[in-house]
């Protein structure tokens, strides 16, 4: 190491480059999900699309290869450990160990509270926080079996701390997503895998498609400082640079905003 702070670091673009990657999106046919495929390769990685749905899996495949990406897709059910097993080794044989590990699968409702059923709380809970435990013990268990470090991003949400109206389930998935980020972050460290947590804002996206109608979104931008919504390619900076070592190689257990201000203010 140089003796000069900071002359040993890598300069512009090589900090972000992860050529040699190979990352595993679950949930990676969504809206952000796949922005990330595009952006991960864009960065040089290999891709995994694992989703359930095998259409826009399919599609999105097609779509990065035709940019000279190299990606395959894998069809789970992220809340299935067998599945999610199954869907790592097909992805492992075909493309190689995964470094990258991605839980960006999600799905939301906005049923009043009296309202909301077992059967409903138990899909929400499945599907956003019992996927990122399942996802993190298969995928985590492999990468500490390989000795070679790697980096898990759990998608959370602006819901995970304030709760937000009309969506109790899913802020309490997210909260749960926030302290498992945390837990892990701490339990993997010797095993040098860092885990953290991207926390976006509002994007219309498939899941929250219905709930973001004109007086929601009115009130969301009368309370974010950007006074806009997300777009997609908003996350990829910093989704590039929680998974390159060379960049973020001491962040872990952090919950990273991207979300114009929104969780910085309250009126
Ligand atoms: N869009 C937003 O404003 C926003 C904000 C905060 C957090 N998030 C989170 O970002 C992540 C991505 O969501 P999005 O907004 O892109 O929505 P999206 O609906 O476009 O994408 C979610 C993806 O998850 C997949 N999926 C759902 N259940 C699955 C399962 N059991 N197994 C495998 N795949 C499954 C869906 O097929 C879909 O492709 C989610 O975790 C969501 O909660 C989104």
């Amino acid at each position: 190491m140089s003796a000069i702070p900071g002359a040993s670091a890598g300069a512009g673009t090589a900090l972000f480059d992860l050529t040699g990657r190979v990352a595993a999106v679950i949930g990676g046919a969504g809206v952000l999900g796949g922005a990330v495929c595009h952006g991960f390769g864009g960065a040089g990685a290999t891709i995994a699309v694992m989703d359930r749905s095998r259409e826009r899996a399919d599609e999105l495949v097609v779509a990065l290869e035709a940019k000279g990406i190299r990606a395959a897709a894998a069809i789970l059910d992220a809340s299935d450990p067998e599945s999610v097993e199954r869907a790592r080794l097909e992805v492992e044989a075909r493309l190689g160990a995964v470094d990258i590990l991605v839980n960006a699968a999600g799905i939301n409702s906005s049923t009043p509270f009296f309202d909301i059923d077992l059967e409903e709380w138990h899909r929400i809970l499945d599907t956003n926080l019992t996927s990122v435990f399942v996802a993190c013990q298969v995928f985590g268990r492999a990468m500490v079996d390989r000795g070679q470090g790697g980096t898990i991003i759990n998608f959370s949400s602006a819901s995970s701390e304030i709760p937000l109206s009309r969506v109790l389930t899913y802020s309490v998935s997210k909260a749960g997503v926030n302290n498992l980020t945390r837990y892990l972050a701490r339990e993997l460290a010797p095993h040098r895998i860092r885990v953290n947590a991207i926390v976006p804002g509002f994007f219309p996206a498939g899941q929250n498609r219905k709930l973001l109608d004109e007086s929601r979104v009115e009130s969301i931008l009368r309370h974010t400082p950007a006074a806009r919504l997300g777009e997609p390619d908003d996350l990829i900076g910093t989704m590039i640079w929680l998974a390159s070592e060379r960049a973020s190689g001491f962040v872990t257990g952090a919950l990273i905003h991207v979300d114009g201000g929104f969780t910085a203010m309250t009126i």
